[in-house]
């Protein structure tokens, strides 16, 4: 009898040392640039199920949980900023079935907004028309949408989900104009230093003269450079650090574990683009293994894997015990971790994951 007791009670020490151990393990601080949790960027809106860069897709990602929406930003012929990957409407919209061709071609920029409004934007790739479960807020969420109406469905949703949802602008073209009222924009919808904004692009000319001219303006917008990690690397991690607080780099670059911690030696961010997998127990383990390598954001096509992936990690993030009592309470919670499952979402579609 005395000896069963013991016998239980060296397991239960045991298994209290060996949870000691893990939560110690498992108290590592992340590696991203601060230590602090990765964000999750709706690359495009919920471009994997939605039609991309719409209203109805980025208020889709907000429900997923993302923390930026990513407007890339084009200009039309009569000077407004809409939200367009493309520097054509051909890809994504209906317009060849409204208008002749301009100029040879169907540039945004030969286009006004009136025009642009006519549009409907198709869905490409696996995204679709609908999510089950989801109803667009919006009366008419798959038109072109300006970047103002970006920032109101952003500052819309951030009143109801009392969450600030960021805004990740990209410069599309390398043009002044652009930055002047890309700047504009923010200042004049109550955007400050520190909001939650980030302004990106591949020109590192654009971000230069946004840094300059923000400077100027006396203020400090987060500045990302995009490119490949050669493009990068050849500009310079110190010499971006100058005037950007991070880069945007595409994570088909090869070494990318020592890339993230070089660029993190310099001081900046590492988002890394673009995050297309859908096969969630694939898309799971690769956000895993780039949040380990210490990437401080990714732009995602699925966001809800993303989403998942991060707030998994984060749980693990579990605190150090300060007591034996904790200590016996993290029983519990590594039976709980042993216990999980890195299961697909198979419900996903079903709307099933989506935030109230
Ligand atoms: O801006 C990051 C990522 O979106 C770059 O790729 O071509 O989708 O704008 P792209
Ligand atoms: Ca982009």
């Amino acid at each position: 009898m005395t000896s069963s007791i013991s016998r239980r009670l060296s397991r239960v020490a045991l298994a209290a040392t060996m949870t000691l151990s893990a939560t110690w393990a498992l108290s590592e601080p992340l590696a991203t640039l601060y230590g602090q949790t990765p964000i999750v960027i709706a690359h495009r809106g919920a471009s994997g199920y939605l039609a991309e860069h719409t209203l109805g897709g980025y208020e889709l990602a907000v429900k997923m949980g993302v923390d930026y929406i990513e407007p890339d930003l084009q200009l039309t012929k009569d000077g407004h900023l809409v939200a367009m990957h493309d520097t054509t409407l051909t890809r994504t919209t209906n317009v060849r079935s409204l208008f002749a061709p301009r100029n040879g071609s169907y540039r945004v920029s030969d286009f006004t907004l009136a025009e642009v409004k006519t549009l409907t934007v198709v869905p490409v790739g696996t995204a679709a028309t609908t999510y089950p479960g989801f109803t667009p807020g919006s009366a008419d969420p798959f038109r072109i949408p300006t970047f103002d109406e970006v920032i109101d469905l952003a500052q819309q949703l951030s009143a109801s989900t009392g969450r600030e949802i960021g805004i990740y602008p990209e410069a599309k073209q390398a043009d002044p104009a652009m930055e002047d009222k890309i700047l504009a924009t923010l200042i004049a919808r109550g955007y400050t230093s520190s909001s939650k904004v980030f302004i990106q692009s591949f020109s590192v000319a654009t971000i230069k003269s946004l840094h300059d001219k923000q400077t100027a303006l006396g203020l400090d917008f987060q500045l990302v450079v995009l490119g490949s990690t050669t493009a990068i690397l050849n500009t310079g991690l110190d010499a971006i650090h100058a005037f950007a607080d991070g880069v945007g780099v595409s994570i088909r670059g090869s070494n990318m574990e020592a890339f993230i911690g070089n660029a993190h030696a310099a001081g900046l961010l590492v988002h890394g683009y673009t995050f297309a997998e859908d096969e969630p127990v694939a898309a799971l383990a690769q956000y895993d293994q780039f949040f380990r390598w210490g990437m401080d954001g990714v732009f995602s096509n699925y966001p809800d894997l993303a989403v998942q992936a991060r707030d998994e990690l984060v749980a693990a993030q579990v605190p150090e015990p300060a007591s034996a009592w904790l200590v016996l309470l993290g029983l519990g919670g590594v039976a709980a971790l042993g216990g999980r499952r890195r299961s697909a979402p198979a419900a996903r579609r079903d709307g099933s994951l989506l935030a109230a």
